[in-house]
């Protein structure tokens, strides 16, 4: 499964350290995972590789169950994401919830199956804001990278954004095969009416870190991508904002994964399992707290998989007497874990970890083995079949 392949490095036996309950801020973000059901096939997905194992969903009432808990906990933003939440025919129903107890309401979707009676009845139930995903500015690209014919479809649902007066939000992810292709993206973006545009080069969880390889850029690209991002920035000004986010592995400083763990954001998974970020169940040892059999009060301030990297107690060497550690909490758990086989080791994406040299070496291999002709791996799409065959691994 895609835990072995991460190795068995142990977490299990590593005391989860005491927080005082007291000095815990409520979550602000909880995110609703509805369904790992995906009509797309995305190489660089970040749902879990071994996802067609579990197909539990909770029902309509346990979500709205959910909801309220949030809520009471004093989380004011809540998404919908998945999978393709829109798959939900009860999405309606949550999100109308949603805003009756005073939530700020996010779909997030890649737009398949926004019909026009669907966006009037998320208008009518009070949806405040969707962000629709665009694999490339080709439909060619679009359509290769998704492994659909979706390009037309999308950019009908763009069209029913703006018709239904929502901010336009796009987001396109960027690897090797689209990066060249950014100024060409921005000008789609420009063409659809987009107010704000997210270009979030891939990480490596999920289907992204089966596909490393192939997705990885080369520094030259990224390089170019940038100027060109820059450059646009200027000629068009306030009209269009531009998100534009390094890959990690090209950083020598690491992001405040999750603005630290069980800090700030709360999933809760399709099958009702309570993670402190998207890729925590890569993390061997740990296990996950279900919304089925526990509160969401005593899940977010008292489970031990919440517990676990809060605060700075669990720190190592060199995260414990770092200057930054209050400002990057020592990085993203879950690719520590997935590079140096051990979650409380610190990011190597740090040039102070003792393992950067191996992010060094990954780049480099990528791009060699991209250079030799003929020698490229084919993507491997995110697909039922394609995770049953990987969890067997
Ligand atoms: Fe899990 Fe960063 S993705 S802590």
């Amino acid at each position: 499964s895609w835990t072995k392949r991460n190795g068995e490095a142990g977490l299990a036996s590593a005391a989860t350290p005491q927080v005082s309950t007291a000095a815990v801020a409520p979550p602000m973000w909880l995110l609703a995972e509805l369904t790992y059901r995906c009509p797309l096939h995305c190489a660089f997905c970040y749902n879990p590789v071994d996802y067609a194992a579990n197909r539990k969903e909770l029902s309509t009432e346990q979500w709205l169950d959910v909801l309220r808990q949030g809520r009471e906990l004093g989380a004011a933003q809540l998404g919908f994401s998945g999978g393709e939440p829109l798959l939900r025919d009860d999405l309606e129903q949550l999100v109308a919830a949603g805003n009756r107890l005073g939530y700020y309401t996010n779909l997030i979707t890649s737009g398949i199956g926004l019909t026009e009676q669907r966006i009037a009845a998320f208008k009518a139930a009070g949806l405040d804001h969707i962000q629709l995903s665009f694999q490339d500015s080709t439909r060619e690209m679009n359509d290769f990278l998704s492994s659909t014919r979706t390009f037309d479809l999308k950019a009908r649902v763009a069209k029913l954004i703006k018709q239904y007066d929502y901010p336009m939000v796009l987001n396109v992810v960027l690897h090797r095969y689209n990066l060249d292709h950014v100024e060409r993206i921005i000008d789609m973006a420009l063409e659809m009416g987009v107010e704000y545009l997210e270009l979030a080069n891939t990480q490596y969880y999920g289907w992204g870190m089966v596909n490393r390889a192939q997705l990885m850029p080369t520094r030259e690209q990224l390089e170019r991508a940038e100027a060109v991002v820059n450059a646009c920035r200027e000629r068009i000004g306030s009209r269009l904002r531009i998100l534009f986010v390094v890959p990690d592995y090209f950083e020598s400083r690491p992001k405040a994964c999750m603005n630290g763990w069980g800090s700030v954001f709360l999933a809760v998974a399709a099958d009702g399992a309570a993670l402190p970020c998207h890729a925590a169940r890569t993390i061997p040892g740990l296990s996950f707290p279900n919304v089925t059999e526990e509160s969401l009060k005593q899940i977010w301030y008292e489970s031990d998989a919440f517990n676990k990297f809060r605060g700075d107690a669990w720190m190592k060497e060199p995260c414990r007497t770092c200057d930054d550690k209050h400002k990057d909490y020592g990085g993203c758990r879950c690719q520590a874990l997935a590079l140096t086989g051990d979650a409380a080791n610190a990011d190597p994406v740090c040039s102070k970890s003792p393992q950067h040299g191996d992010i060094v070496r990954i780049v480099r291999q990528a791009q060699a083995s991209q250079a030799a002709a003929g020698a490229e791996a084919p993507l491997v799409f995110r697909s039922d079949a394609n995770s049953r065959l990987l969890s067997q691994q």
